[in-house]
């Protein structure tokens, strides 16, 4: 019989909510329209995608009319690359996900400037301090939370230079959501990238968050969201994406206790294992404390990535849109203070992420099969 299910893979999907359950069937249940209908069924789904959007904007600290749906966070990125600053020159950093990597290699390719920042050695994409030789740019894109690290960004010293260069800051906070508090207007973006699947929302939702005043060019034609992104409304997405939004203070309270079992992980996997290595997002550092990146000596990541599946145990390599390549990670190539360790390092590295739903027990199993997996691959050599 197969083993118990570990998942251990929360920053890809975390899994569906009860409350969010409850929301798609009361949904489906209500016989919803399409939301630019006027007649009952139609209204029905314009209130439901209307009390979506206002969950949504009460977790990041945003006005309802300031949210425009997407179909994650990708598109949003996009959406922010595009609708804010087509053409412009862009600073962004080198530990972006691979969706804002792709952006900004398409505009380099298109002739535009890309600059890009370096990262320390936990990870964190570090705003250069002076006005360099190449001069300030005028639009500003970076992660907040880093999807394989945890890792947090200093969001004021982004602020700071997108205030010194009159640039626009767009920010990438689908790992913060329901990690740490959210705040966009402190944050000072003028744009946020957010994504339903990581808060136990229905995957393939997601939104932007657009401060007033910044005008957006749509990537998609059309009159819904306020002519800022065409195509009939995702209801169900957005039910579920909202009620998700509705409990991300209950995934804040968790988090203390998250962090416990993360470090409960790698102190067993210290223990049990010899040879593993945790990459960036060391304490004392700020970090979402539920991400652990270790690498294994003389393993290769992704064949014990897949050995772990066998056994029941669900981890990734590096980003989850990233899996399946056998391409080391961007981001700890980008790690700063390795030295000539750092290939073999991102070769060999898993990335574990938890969530509210893992238990000690999972935990457990998680150190043994890995240490059982690790030895018979090391042992075959
Ligand atoms: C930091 C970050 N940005 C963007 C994305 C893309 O999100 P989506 O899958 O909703 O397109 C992810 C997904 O893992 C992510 O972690």
């Amino acid at each position: 019989m197969r083993a118990p299910l570990v998942y251990l893979d929360h920053n890809a999907a975390a899994p569906l909510l009860p409350a969010v359950r409850a929301a798609l069937s009361e949904a489906l249940d209500a016989g919803l329209g399409n939301p630019s209908s006027v007649h009952w069924a139609g209204q029905r789904a314009r209130a439901a995608v209307e009390r979506a959007r206002e969950q949504v904007a009460a977790a990041i600290g945003a006005r309802p009319e300031e949210i425009v749906f997407t179909s994650g966070a990708t598109e949003a990125n996009a959406l922010a690359w595009h609708g804010v600053a087509a053409d412009a020159a862009v600073l962004t950093s080198r530990v972006e996900h691979p969706s804002v990597m792709a952006l900004a290699r398409r505009r380099r390719e298109s002739g535009c400037v890309v600059r890009w920042a370096g990262a320390d050695t936990h990870g964190a994409p570090v705003a250069p301090q002076s006005l360099d030789a190449q001069g300030p740019v005028a639009f500003l894109s970076v992660i907040a939370a880093n999807n394989e690290l945890g890792v947090l960004t200093d969001l004021a010293a982004w602020r700071a230079l997108a205030a010194a260069w009159g640039a626009r800051l767009h920010i990438d906070a689908t790992q913060a959501l329901g990690r740490v508090q959210v705040d966009v207007r402190a944050w000072g973006a003028a744009t946020a990238a957010f994504s339903a699947a990581k808060v136990g929302g229905p995957a393939g939702t997601g939104a932007l968050y657009v401060r007033t005043g910044v005008p957006l060019e749509p990537l998609i034609i059309g009159h819904q969201e306020g002519g800022r992104r065409g195509g009939s409304e995702n209801v169900l997405g957005m039910v579920g994406f909202g009620a998700a939004c509705a409990h991300a203070a209950d995934r804040l309270a968790a988090a203390a206790s998250v962090r416990q079992l993360r470090d409960r992980l790698w102190a067993g996997l210290r223990a049990a294992v010899p040879g593993c290595d945790r990459n960036g997002a060391a304490p004392p550092v700020v970090e979402t404390g539920q991400t652990l990146n270790v690498s294994f000596a003389d393993v290769d990541g992704s064949r014990l990535q897949r050995a772990l599946d066998v056994e029941g145990v669900c981890v990734a390599t590096g980003a989850a849109c990233a899996s399946g390549t056998v391409e080391p990670s961007h981001v700890l190539l980008a790690l700063p203070g390795v030295g000539a360790d750092v290939a073999r390092r991102a070769r060999s590295a898993i990335r574990l992420s938890l969530g509210l739903e893992t238990t000690p027990a999972e935990v457990e199993r998680a150190v043994e099969v890995i240490a059982l997996v690790v030895k018979r691959m090391r042992a075959q050599g």
